[in-house]
């Protein structure tokens, strides 16, 4: 059997035959193996996603065993789990990389709009891969994550709250959020990327690779070496991707995947962290409170999107090198330079959230000034606003839970076990002593500023006052403080 038996049997030498010795422009460099690297990561994620699948299992009470199952018994299943976590990241990494690339190089313009449109949607593809890839692991950060947010896409004024149970299949999220996104992760999106990917590669082949704005007028083309898709540009891709591949191989081997407690295992304030390539958002939104953090937390990425379809529309269509595009160049750079700081800033756990506290205008008692310490040191505000400041809107607002006729009973056991209270409530558990939990509920109470004015505390403050009155040990610290006799009572009656 020769070449001849397949070719007559099949005929493709006509279409391989330009595909591949296709001459590419002169200059065509390192950047542009990008494109071909993403292919590549996926073709790797894919395989490995392949054998995951088999040993993987979508309910929220095995697929955390399922993965110590592929972790410890599959031969070499680290390294593969490792791979496909890392490749993930890579792949993120480096279609950024390759979409940065484009912009600065002008390589989108007139006649290429419709690849770069493709490739904004191929981007999107890739972060949806990582997002449904994240929860699949069901730990504690992969439960968080999703819940936050879930809860941005429920703020969305009118539909909110219908595409929330789109996205989770129900109020919260679930096992049916688990085998949704498990579905959307396998299926829907891979498929999807093939088929954007053709178009991609078929438009880049249509209209070419753009060449180097620079290098049409400088450069004489006479005597350098002709470039053609293979061997030289398909040699070059491979190097790269084999360097990539021995990064991503050595973390597996030697790195480990971060991996925490199962989701709903009770950890006392437990701070869910994102991904690191949504981690700007999120650090985003801890310097926004109340409806400022719901605007920002829906408007940031829908025109950061549509800016990334416009882009090719923008700017005068002829002109390429970057030092002619001022303004392109400024956004470009500032774009860039946002995204680095707030995830940098992000992993540093800045939290400006949590740092001011509201209170009421009034000498807070012993017993409240304790519940504030408490509801500080747990980070309540991780999750909750006091009206409207001083935290994240996960739950609900706490100065409300007053007006809502809450009872001091009430809210000691939804603190302490909320899914008791309400089987749906989403809140960690928090497993305090009786006398901080009533504390924590004195306060809560206390926050109704139809009755006392707003004081804003620092929580250094908190922290500070509240160690001062711990260390004297006599019952009756208040006694010489405006208010103290109040509090005395209050505290006997809670004995
Ligand atoms: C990880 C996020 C998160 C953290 C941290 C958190 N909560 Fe919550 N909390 C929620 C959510 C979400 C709800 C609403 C759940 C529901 O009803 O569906 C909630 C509800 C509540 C409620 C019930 C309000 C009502 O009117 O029924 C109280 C009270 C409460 N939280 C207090 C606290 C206190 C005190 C802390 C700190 C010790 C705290 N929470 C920490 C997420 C959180």
């Amino acid at each position: 059997m020769n070449g001849n038996w397949i070719r007559e049997r099949i005929g493709w030498e006509p279409y391989l035959r330009p595909f591949l010795f296709k001459k590419l422009p002169q200059g065509t460099g390192w950047m542009a193996t990008l494109g071909n690297l993403s292919v590549l990561l996926f073709v790797l994620l894919f395989f490995t996603g392949i054998v995951l699948a088999m040993y993987y299992n979508p309910s929220p009470d095995k697929a955390c065993q399922s993965i110590d199952y592929i972790m410890n018994e599959v031969p070499m299943g680290s390294i593969l789990r490792g791979l496909h976590h890392w490749g993930a990241g890579a792949m993120v990494l480096v279609v950024f990389v390759h979409l940065l690339a484009t912009f600065f190089s002008g390589s989108y313009k007139a006649p290429r709009e419709l690849t770069w449109i493709v490739g904004v949607v191929l981007f999107l593809v890739t972060l949806g891969l990582g997002f449904t890839g994240y929860l699949l692991p069901w730990d504690m950060k992969a439960y968080w994550a999703t819940v936050v947010s879930s809860s941005i896409v429920k703020s969305a004024p009118g539909i909110g709250d219908y595409m929330g149970r789109i996205m989770l299949g129900g109020e919260s999220v679930s096992g049916l959020t688990l085998t949704r996104f498990y579905a959307i992760h396998m299926l829907l999106l891979p498929a999807l990327l093939v088929i954007l990917v053709v178009m991609h590669i078929y438009l880049v082949r249509v209209h070419g690779l753009a060449e180097h704005a620079e290098a049409k007028s400088a450069e004489s083309e006479i005597g350098r070496p002709v470039q053609r898709f293979f061997p030289e540009h398909l040699f070059r891709s491979s190097i790269v991707f084999c360097v990539v591949l021995v990064i991503l191989i050595g973390l597996s081997v030697f790195g480990t995947v971060p991996r925490e407690e199962m989701a709903g295992t009770i950890i006392d304030s437990y701070q869910p962290k994102p991904e690191w390539y949504y981690m700007w958002l999120f650090q985003l939104l801890t310097y926004f409170s109340g409806i400022w953090e719901t605007i920002v937390s829906l408007i940031v990425p829908v025109v950061a999107i549509a800016v990334l379809f416009l882009v090719p529309f923008l700017g005068h269509p002829n002109i390429r090198s970057l030092a002619d595009r001022p303004a392109a160049m400024a956004m470009g750079v500032t774009g860039v330079v946002c995204i680095v700081y707030l995830n940098l800033m992000g992993f540093a756990s800045v939290r400006p959230y949590g740092e001011t506290i509201p209170v009421p205008d009034r000498t807070l008692s012993a017993h409240e000034k304790r519940g504030l310490f408490v509801y500080v040191e747990r980070e309540c505000a991780y999750c909750h606003q006091i009206s409207g400041r001083g935290g994240n809107r996960v739950g609900p607002d706490l100065a409300n839970v007053a007006s809502k006729g809450r009872t001091e009973d009430y809210l000691n056991r939804y603190v302490k076990n909320p899914q008791a209270v309400k089987s749906t409530s989403i809140m960690p558990k928090y497993d305090l002593s009786d006398k901080d939990l009533t504390a924590l509920s004195g306060i809560m109470l206390a926050l109704d500023f139809s009755k006392y004015p707003m004081k804003i505390m620092k929580r250094e403050e908190v922290l500070k006052s509240i160690s001062a009155s711990q260390s004297s040990t006599t019952e009756n610290v208040q006694a010489h403080l405006p208010g103290g006799s109040a509090t005395a009572s209050e505290e006997a009656k809670d004995r």
